[in-house]
């Protein structure tokens, strides 16, 4: 891994801008009703965003077949860098079947507004118990991330994209800081060494123990909660934020730490969505990245340290950032402070954690989870939150 005085390299050596200038622009909006047009889903929307702003450097655009096949088989792209999720734009039959190879696409988003452009250079099938089996080690449609690949439709489109504009973001603009502007904020600040912090929860003592482990020995910590699509039954991401503005105010140095959106979409892909975390963040500017237990993991599909083993099949300088692997991390009684097997002789008894599904019971009744668990400000956040969601609905 090299780091430069400006930093370290994004994935493929090169940050990908897609965010059309303003003369590609007012070119796409002057043909704007002549071509045809496709409605993109949250999540499509959101990889639009990503491949515009570098987030998933180096790809310009949907994958076409070659890529998308190496990716799923052996996680890697045919230029030979790691990548280890589909980043696809599926539709069904009908929608595909009218749009010639060569012509240009109108993307809209969900909402029907025209937000990008697509160079159709592919239009292919694929396999969709394939993609389950290989990306998310099931192709059990209970499984969040598998049930959207069956969902979707048959046919990939592939080509390079540009984003017509990068607006605001509606609910977090303070927040929203695209690869060029972190990688800028780290090097004003002096640091070298950066570690990424994934996360779609609200943070708890444990998130906050694994994120101080690593700020004992690298210059700055990048906490860069995801806001784009998660299952239903998680967290939404404004009650997320609020409680990292909170954690922010009381709990962390804060001239040492940046919190920034991750506006991507959740796979749910355990080993193979940690890799991919992993590479967004280095394109964010991080030389390091947390891996804790089951990271991006959901139900009982992944083995608690499945993603960690996965980096090992890579070569360092293949992925070029670090991962930072944690244990699984509880509040021991023995010792009074947040710990893991590594640090702490306890015995079970002995160790505090809450499973999600206990703590959100607690929160539905209005209980405080123990301190050891949750820093009571947050705690009761999340309680003032469910209770605001209940009443509204
Ligand atoms: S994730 O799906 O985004 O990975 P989550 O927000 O729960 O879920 O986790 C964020 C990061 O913290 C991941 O790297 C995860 O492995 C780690 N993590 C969560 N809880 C613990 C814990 N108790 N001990 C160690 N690591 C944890």
């Amino acid at each position: 891994m090299s780091i430069s005085v400006d930093g370290i390299a994004p994935h493929g050596g090169q940050l990908i801008n897609r965010i059309a200038t303003p003369a590609e622009r007012a070119e796409f909006l002057a043909q704007a009703d002549h071509l045809s047009r496709i409605q993109l889903d949250e999540r499509a929307t959101s990889d639009l965003v990503m491949i515009a702003i570098g987030g998933f450097s180096p790809l310009k655009g949907f994958m076409e077949q070659a890529d998308y096949e190496l990716v799923v088989e052996e996680m890697h792209l045919t230029n030979g860098l790691p990548w280890t999720i589909p980043i696809t734009l599926s539709v069904a039959e009908a929608v595909a079947e009218p749009l010639k190879e060569g012509s240009w696409v109108r993307l809209d988003n969900p909402q029907g507004q025209f937000i990008g452009v697509l160079e159709l250079t592919q239009k292919y099938y694929y396999n969709r118990a394939h993609e389950a089996v290989n990306v998310y080690r099931t192709d059990d449609q209970a499984h969040p991330g598998v049930k959207v690949v069956y969902d979707q439709g048959p046919v990939n489109l592939a080509g390079p994209v540009w984003l017509l504009e990068r607006e605001a973001h509606p609910q977090f603009p303070a927040y929203q800081i695209d690869p060029l502007v972190s990688r800028k904020l780290f090097a004003e600040k002096g640091w070298q060494t950066i570690v990424g912090f994934q996360t779609r929860n609200p943070i708890h003592r444990a998130h906050e123990y694994i994120q101080k482990c690593a700020l004992e020995v690298v210059d700055g910590l990048f906490l860069h909660p995801l806001v784009g699509a998660t299952k239903s039954d998680d967290i939404p991401a404004d009650v997320r934020m609020r409680c990292y503005e909170i954690m922010l105010e009381h709990y962390f140095p804060q001239d040492r730490v940046i919190l920034a959106i991750n506006p991507s979409a959740m796979r749910y892909a355990g080993p193979r969505e940690a890799i991919f975390h992993a590479l967004i963040r280095k394109n964010y500017g991080c030389t390091h990245f947390i891996v804790g237990r089951d990271h991006a993991g959901v139900g009982d599909y992944y083995g608690t340290y499945d993603a960690q083993y996965l980096f090992d099949e890579f070569k360092p300088e293949a992925l070029g950032i670090v991962p930072m692997k944690f244990e699984h991390a509880f509040y021991c009684t023995r010792t009074q402070q947040m710990a893991t097997t590594k640090t702490s002789p306890s015995s079970k008894e002995e160790r505090i954690h809450l499973s999600g599904t206990k703590v959100r019971e607690l929160l539905r009744q209005g209980k405080m989870p123990p301190p050891e668990f949750s820093r009571p400000e947050v705690a009761q956040e999340l309680i003032r939150a469910m209770q605001a969601a209940a009443t509204e609905g």
